[in-house]
């Protein structure tokens, strides 16, 4: 894979799981980012205070984000700009997500909509508030074309939101999670259609099968180079859509 560099990182739902993985392994990297900023719920928690004390002595920054809370969003985007000073965000991590369970017989209007609220309409606004920071980033790059070395947007999506090569239905019945990612992916679609002019690389993915409190029990390490390993120019669009996600 070709070597990624990247100034700054914001990642949120970073105080455990995938985010808090994340996290530890930009941090890890034989040149870390200038910036890594975690965000969460509840920074202060006792949750987030434990996971993240062992790693707080790198260039990390925690504060609060909560995805369906659109004057958090902007506070976290301000908090960010301020440490930034002007420099840019070189990428954007959208992992926050939920799946709580949901049957097509079981479900209601409201299990629908706030898991769309959190996993759909979260990473939304969250790109909107922080696209004058990615834009900044691009123009400053030396990087030509569209990496994540220059600007880039990661949605952590999954392949249960695929319509194209679905996981069995009987083994993950989770409808409004499943509704909630495939809407992620045509999300993911129109800001990489949108965002390509001006510099920043777009892109959804599945980070595989891992063991959190959301994923499975069957143990799988994540490495930072796997989600990041397609963010290289268009490839990651071909694999994603081949992939039918
Ligand atoms: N694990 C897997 O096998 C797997 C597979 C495919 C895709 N994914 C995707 O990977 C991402 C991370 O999943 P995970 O397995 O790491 O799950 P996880 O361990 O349950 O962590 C979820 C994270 O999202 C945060 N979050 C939930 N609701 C939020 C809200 N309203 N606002 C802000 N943050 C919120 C949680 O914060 P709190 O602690 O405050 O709740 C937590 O930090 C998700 O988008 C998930 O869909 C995971």
């Amino acid at each position: 894979m070709a070597e990624i560099n990247f100034s700054s990182v914001l990642v949120t739902g970073a105080n455990r799981g995938i985010g808090l993985e994340l996290v530890k392994q930009l941090l890890g990297r034989p040149k870390p980012p200038q910036w890594v900023f975690a965000t969460c719920r509840d920074p202060k928690g006792a949750g987030a205070q434990g996971c993240l004390a062992p790693i707080k002595r790198g260039p990390v920054v925690l504060f609060p984000a909560e995805s369906t809370d659109e004057g958090s969003i902007k506070a976290a985007a301000q908090v960010a700009e301020a440490h930034l000073a002007g420099k840019g965000l070189t990428l954007l991590i959208n992992n926050a997500g939920i799946m709580p369970p949901s049957t097509l017989d079981s479900m209601t209007q409201e299990d629908m909509l706030s898991v769309y609220h959190v996993n759909v309409v979260g990473p939304m606004e969250v790109t909107k508030a922080f696209l004058p920071m990615l834009m900044a980033a691009a123009q400053q790059s030396t990087e030509k074309g569209l990496s994540s070395s220059r600007a880039a947007v990661i949605n952590i999506s999954s392949i249960g939101g695929s319509i194209g090569n679905p996981p069995s239905f009987r083994m993950f019945p989770v409808i409004a999670y499943r509704c909630s990612k495939a809407a992620l992916n045509m999300l993911t679609r129109c800001q990489a259609l949108e965002y390509k002019a001006r510099g920043i690389l777009c892109a959804a993915i599945h980070p595989g099968w891992v063991k959190t409190d959301l994923g499975t029990d069957k143990p799988k390490a994540l490495r930072l180079e796997q989600v990041l390993a397609c963010s290289k120019g268009q490839a990651i669009h071909r694999s994603l859509w081949e992939a039918g996600s």
